[in-house]
This record gives C-alpha cells, sequence and structure tokens, in this order.
C-alpha cells in the first residue's frame, strides 16, 4: 500500500516509515517541522534503502492538505502528527485544540473527498486518566485525561469513531501508545526533543551524555515498588512494527473503529529503569528525589492481550535494549538530529 504518514518525521513517525518499508508498504511523509528536522530524510533512506517522499505541510490548511491528496495515490493513513507535549498544552489549551483537532478533521475530510478510508491514528494511554487501575483495557469507560494533550485523544478519537459511523467502509484503528522509548538500532534516528525533555527516558539520556547535571525523580512516596512511579516502556521499533500491524489488519476487522493498547503489559520504576540504563551506559546517572509532578499516577501498564490476539501484535524488546538502542542513539548524536554530520 501508499501510505501517508502525517508526523513522518517525528519520533514515532520515523520508526513508522522504516517498518512500512520492511513491510514492502510505500511510505509518503507528510510534516510541518515543527518538532522535527528535515534531517530525518537523509537517515531514513540511509536505514532503508529508498528515498523517502516527503511533503511539508500544514495539515491546519485545509487546502493545502486536499492538493497533497490530489498529488498522490494514496491507500491508506497513518496519523501521528500532532502537539504532544503536556504541560505546554496546560498554558497553550486553544493552540492544542486547533492544531490536534482541526489537523484530523482536515486530514478526514481530504480523505472522505478522495475515497481514502483506511486510516491508523496515534492515541495514547493518557485517554485512561486516573480513573481506572492498571492493566488498563480498551473498555474502560469512561475516557477522561487529565490535561488539554489529553483530552485531544480522548476528543479524537470519539471524532474518528462518528466520523466511521456516519461514512460507509471507513475502518479506523485507534493506537493507544504507553511510553515509548529507544531508538532504530543503526543509532541513526532516534527521539529528539527540542528543550529540556518532559519524558524521562530523554532526560536519563542527556543526563547520561553530560547534557544535564542530574535527573530530578518526581517523588518517591509512591504506593509501587520502590516508591517511584511506574510505567510501560514499549521499544519505539515495536510500536512501529504495530501500526504495520493495524494497518494490516484493517479490512479485516469486522468494526469500524477498534482501540488497541501497545504496550507490554510490564511495568517499570523511575529507578529501576534509571539503573537500566546505567548498566546499558556504563555511565552514573545522578539523581535528586523531588516533589510529586503534578497530573502523574503511581502506577499505569497496559493489557495488551487485544493486540496479541486480533493484530497477532506483541512487543519483543526488553527493557535493557530499550536502554542499549536509546544510548547508541544518544551518544552518536549528543545534541540531537542535528550534532552529527551525514557523512
Ligand atoms: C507523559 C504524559 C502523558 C503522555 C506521555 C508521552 C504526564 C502527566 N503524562 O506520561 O500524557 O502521553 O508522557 O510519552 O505528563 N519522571 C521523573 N523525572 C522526570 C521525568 C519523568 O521522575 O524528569 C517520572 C514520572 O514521574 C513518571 C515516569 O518518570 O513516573 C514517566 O514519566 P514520563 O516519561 O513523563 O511519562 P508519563 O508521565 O507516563
Amino acid at each position: 500500500m501508499r501510505v501517508l504518514v502525517t508526523g513522518g518525521a517525528g519520533y514515532v513517525g520515523s520508526h513508522t516509515v522504516v517498518a512500512l518499508a520492511e513491510a514492502g508498504h510505500t511510505a509518503v511523509i507528510a510534516d510541518n517541522f515543527s518538532n522535527s528536522s528535515p534531517a530525518v530524510l537523509d537517515r531514513l533512506e540511509r536505514i532503508s534503502g529508498v528515498s523517502v517522499e516527503c511533503h511539508e505541510v500544514e495539515l491546519t490548511d485545509a487546502e493545502a492538505t486536499e492538493r497533497l491528496f490530489h498529488a498522490e495515490p494514496i491507500d491508506a493513513v497513518i496519523h501521528c502528527a500532532g502537539l504532544k507535549a503536556v504541560g505546554e498544552s496546560v498554558s497553550a489549551p486553544r493552540e492544542y485544540y486547533r492544531n490536534n483537532l482541526v489537523s484530523t478533521l482536515t486530514v478526514a475530510d481530504a480523505m472522505e473527498k478522495n475515497g481514502v478510508r483506511r486510516l491508523v491514528f496515534s492515541s495514547s494511554a493518557t485517554v485512561y486518566g486516573a480513573a481506572h487501575s492498571s492493566p488498563l483495557g480498551e473498555d474502560s469507560w469512561p475516557l477522561e485525561s487529565s490535561n488539554p494533550y489529553g483530552q485531544t485523544k480522548v476528543i479524537i478519537e470519539r471524532m474518528l469513531s462518528d466520523i466511521a459511523a456516519a461514512n460507509p467502509g471507513w475502518k479506523v484503528a485507534l493506537l493507544r501508545y504507553f511510553n515509548p522509548v529507544g531508538a532504530h538500532a543503526s543509532g541513526l534516528i532516534g527521539e529528539d526533543p527540542r528543550g529540556v525533555p518532559n519524558n524521562l527516558m530523554p532526560f536519563v539520556a542527556q543526563v547520561a551524555v553530560g547534557r544535564r547535571d542530574r535527573l530530578t525523580v518526581h517523588g518517591d512516596d509512591y504506593d509501587t515498588v520502590d516508591g517511584t512511579g511506574e510505567r510501560d516502556y514499549i521499544h519505539v521499533v515495536d510500536l512501529a512494527a504495530g501500526h504495520v500491524a493495524a494497518l494490516d489488519h484493517l479490512d479485516s476487522m469486522t468494526a469500524d473503529v477498534r482501540a488497541f493498547n501497545l504496550g507490554t503489559g510490564a511495568s517499570t520504576s523511575v529507578l529501576q529503569l534509571l539503573r537500566a540504563f546505567e548498566r546499558a551506559s556504563g555511565r552514573t546517572v545522578p539523581y535528586v528525589v523531588g516533589p510529586r509532578r503534578e497530573g502523574d499516577l503511581a502506577v499505569a501498564y497496559a493489557d495488551p492481550s487485544r493486540a496479541r490476539t486480533e493484530l497477532g501484535w506483541m512487543a519483543a524488546r526488553s527493557l535493557e535494549e530499550m536502554c542499549a538502542d536509546t544510548w547508541r542513539w544518544q551518544s552518536a548524536n549528543p545534541s540531537g538530529m542535528s550534532s552529527r554530520l551525514d557523512s
């Protein structure tokens, strides 16, 4: 299939482009590079041996999006594009709602107009909010996130369900990511956050490489294995494979819309991850314990059984591989995507 990957230059999108190529699909990227670098395109070519077509486009712009669909024969869309910083979404909610909701509607309009009815959407485990306990199953209800970013995912899931119900032929997979970490084994692509990382793994990696002095552990008085928060970290290469499995499953899906958790089902504390990273990198990662972060949960991990039985997909990579691959990427690219010459 020819698959449009929105946000295809980003962290999850770029690894998904590699997975699509390996599975024999052709990826076409649409990205506005607001949180990614065009340098990723050359790296993708080096990994997969084929050049990847890329359109710089603002998906909130209906005419530009329509032009893209006219220019390209597209069989399916993997919609990864979106703003994703939780803290920023609290201070700039209008920007988050406008960008994430309008771009999704614009893509959906262009799809319907052009007869494209296969969609895989990047959702998040954040849709489960604080109301449900782990392991989190897809049928947990109601869905409500604690922050505007997460609410955009809740609303978009609902929007896409309504669109699929009203427009015959639509098949939509909603992929609820747990905590994506790691990098492609080549060390050529990985997570490249702008500014201070919000998430644990990139912060730990930047401390290990010497870009930051120490990690602040957000609370060690939770009711968990060692008092620090527990999460379900999933290797981004496994996550990318989950997108291809979902895409390949769409045509045989009985429901119009189906949500799938992409997680491992295992739970790892902040200090367990930190120790694993120290072992993988051979570096010490200094830390201090600070107060709890507002809105944080003690524990969140997936029940990944639906993806296993219905998509035939399960995460294969260990915490050790997640740390080793993050370190390979971070140590080769200490300042991110722009720090290494593409020789
Ligand atoms: C966060 C978001 C979630 C989003 C996800 C994207 C919040 C409340 N949730 O999830 O909506 O979908 O990122 O990947 O922000 N930690 C530290 N020190 C740090 C950073 C994190 O101790 O500097 C701890 C956190 O308290 C948590 C764990 O590490 O226990 C994981 O945090 P993080 O990587 O930010 O992911 P989530 O909070 O699960």
